[in-house]
């Protein structure tokens, strides 16, 4: 049997953003772990534009090719890992634009949330997601990562880790490994 696919979500795309490197570090230690097929999903690259659909979402009456692709994307994923920056204390626009996008193919799927920023690790930020993730109806770990002062783990354009980062990104793969058999089992 295959293994369930895990989406990590690269929430930033800016210009000279850290969080891809964060995300190819998670990512790597997450299959590392095994049980999961790892697949990058970064926002840079999907490059949606604003919501522009005139239907709601849930209703999928999808118009434009970006949104078409966007569900297939994501419909493909059997569990989600948001790797996202905060800002102004909240989540990234993109991000949030990107969810509203789509519904169903949200719904009912296990989600974790690795936070970066200053001093306070994004966590704010992953607070103020978590209550559009249970809107979504997406299973929500309460396990989760949060990495402050992200800028000092850098080194030669990667992020560098450390243990205590290590132990979470373990810990949430076994979160989300265990949410996505139990959904898989029910
Ligand atoms: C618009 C903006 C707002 C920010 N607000 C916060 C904040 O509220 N809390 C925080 O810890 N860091 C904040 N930062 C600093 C970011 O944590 C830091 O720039 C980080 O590198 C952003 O992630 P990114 O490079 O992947 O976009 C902010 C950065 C930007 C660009």
């Amino acid at each position: 049997m295959s293994n369930p696919t895990l989406q990590v979500i690269v929430a930033s795309t800016r210009p000279r953003r850290v969080g891809r490197m964060v995300a190819d570090y998670i990512g790597e230690r997450l299959a590392d772990h095994g049980g999961f097929d790892i697949e990058m999903v970064d926002l840079a690259e999907v490059s949606l534009p604003l919501l522009d659909e005139p239907h709601h979402p849930r209703l999928g009456r999808y118009e434009h090719e970006h949104t078409k692709a966007w569900s297939a994307t994501i419909s493909r994923g059997d569990a989600y890992l948001i790797v996202m920056p905060e800002y102004n204390h909240s989540f990234s626009a993109p991000l949030k634009n990107a969810l509203d996008y789509l519904n169903t193919e949200w719904r009912g799927k296990p989600v974790a949330v690795a936070s970066y920023g200053g001093i306070s690790g994004g966590t704010r930020a992953a607070a103020a997601i978590t209550e559009v993730l249970v809107t979504l109806g997406m299973i929500v770990s309460s396990v989760g990562i949060a990495i402050p002062m992200v800028q000092s783990h850098l080194a030669d354009g990667r992020f560098t880790g450390y243990p205590q980062a290590d132990h979470t990104i373990e810990a949430t793969h076994a979160a989300l490994l265990e949410l996505t058999h139990g959904r898989n089992a029910g």
